[in-house]
């Protein structure tokens, strides 16, 4: 990671955390526990089981309204390149572009933009520019979710020959040069010039006396990432404010539990040694009603509409895609509790007392915010907001 411009004696780079009052520092020193949504922006489902979900700009629009109504920080999507067949109804809209425009529709919320870095190739220049962009429209409140892509099918979506996927590790040092010049360009006083070609890395762009302006108005905008794997753990900790994380086990909330500790300290312990800290994110899903049989009802229905249950509909295709990921590695092992997988990176299902309880335990192992999902995505986080949110209040892990 460079803490300078990629400029030889160019100017310090600095992160939001820097400035005390910009969004992020805000949000992070008000709130014990940080609160996020994820959206879907692709029709794809888990079940048969009915929803008023939809792919829409406009339905997941209203989920971010929601969520910031409720006093949310954090609003992002999934994000992936699949091939004809590849979502259950065929329709997705781009991440980057759905959660850039919705900060002309918000006030509060931070609209954190997944993007694939290294499909294109894109040239770090647009990136600042856009970036530098949407830092202005939305007063600070922009975010940038880097993924590497994992799927061997985006990658030959993009022009590689078959099977052509950039190696795991490569596609970090790859994406951390292109981010060392992106966050060059947003803290420089000068021009700058560079040629990744002679850095060996893979990369094929050039700059030739580069300029953007204005700046991002708190050094540069918010950056995530999402990972398991030890390279992508070092990307993290020397790149991103915050690190989206899964269970190293498997979905069950008591799996989650019981392996998380361990990941995380790992993670805080290498951004210390490197003089950082960087919080940590995980996404469930939520199931609950107002009484644990209610609960526990409506997660079974969700449970026997996946396909290979009681029916045959094929749902969650992309499931099936090659991917070298090892952030899910925990999902193949059998010691480890799995949970229903109807969503979410990890499951809490219950009552709103038991769903209190459980995010209450992932706070006490280090956990510094969630990131939720929702089966029914509006009428659920509407459920959350009146019997869950009030009961995180009591406890103290919401102002
Ligand atoms: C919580 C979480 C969310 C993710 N969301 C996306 C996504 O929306 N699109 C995508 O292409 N990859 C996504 N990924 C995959 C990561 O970007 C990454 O490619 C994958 O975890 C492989 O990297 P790793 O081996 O370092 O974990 C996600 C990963 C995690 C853990």
């Amino acid at each position: 990671m460079a803490t300078h411009s990629v400029r030889p004696g160019g100017p310090s780079i600095k992160s939001p955390l820097d400035f005390a009052d910009s969004p992020l520092s805000q949000a992070i020193s008000t709130q014990p526990l940080l609160l996020g949504v994820f959206l879907n922006l692709q029709d794809i489902h888990v079940s048969s089981q009915p929803t008023t979900n939809s792919w829409t700009y406009d339905y997941n629009l209203a989920c971010v309204q929601e969520a910031e109504r409720q006093g949310f920080e954090l609003a992002f999507s999934r994000m992936q390149w699949l091939p004809k067949g590849g979502y259950d109804g065929e329709a997705s809209l781009d991440a980057f572009i759905a959660l850039g425009a919705m900060a002309s529709a918000t006030k509060t919320i931070h609209l954190i933009s997944t993007l694939h870095v290294l499909y294109g190739p894109l040239h770090p220049l647009h990136l600042a520019k856009w970036g530098a962009t949407l830092d202005h429209i939305s007063k600070g409140r922009w975010g940038l979710n880097i993924v590497t892509g994992h799927r061997v099918v985006e990658h030959e979506m993009f022009g590689a020959p078959p099977g052509g996927r950039i190696e795991h590790d490569q596609r970090y040092s790859r994406s951390s040069e292109l981010l060392d010049v992106v966050k060059s360009l947003w803290a420089e006083d000068e021009n700058i010039s560079y040629d990744a070609t002679e850095k060996g890395n893979g990369n094929t762009w050039r700059l030739n006396n580069a300029w953007v302006s204005p700046k991002p108005l708190y050094g540069r905008p918010v950056i995530v990432n999402a990972t398991g794997s030890p390279a992508g753990i070092e990307f993290a900790t020397d790149q991103s404010d915050i690190i989206f994380i899964t269970s190293p086990g498997g979905a069950h909330i008591d799996s989650a539990l019981e392996t998380l500790p361990a990941h995380i300290a790992n993670i805080k312990d290498i951004a210390r040694q490197k003089g950082r800290d960087i919080k940590t994110l995980i996404n469930p899903i939520v199931v609950s009603r107002d009484t644990t049989e209610e609960a526990d009802a409506y997660a079974t229905a969700i449970w026997k509409g996946k396909p290979g249950q009681e029916n045959i509909q094929s749902f969650g295709q992309n499931k099936h895609y090659d991917s070298d990921a090892q952030a899910w590695k925990g999902r193949k092992d059998a010691s480890h509790k799995q949970g229903l997988n109807i969503g979410g990176n990890i499951e809490i299902i219950g009552s709103p007392e038991q769903v209190a309880d459980q995010i209450e335990a992932l706070h006490k192992i280090g956990i510094d915010g969630i990131q939720l999902c929702f089966y029914d995505f509006l009428p659920d986080l509407k459920h959350f907001g009146e019997k869950i949110l009030p009961l995180l209040k009591e406890r103290g892990l919401r102002v």
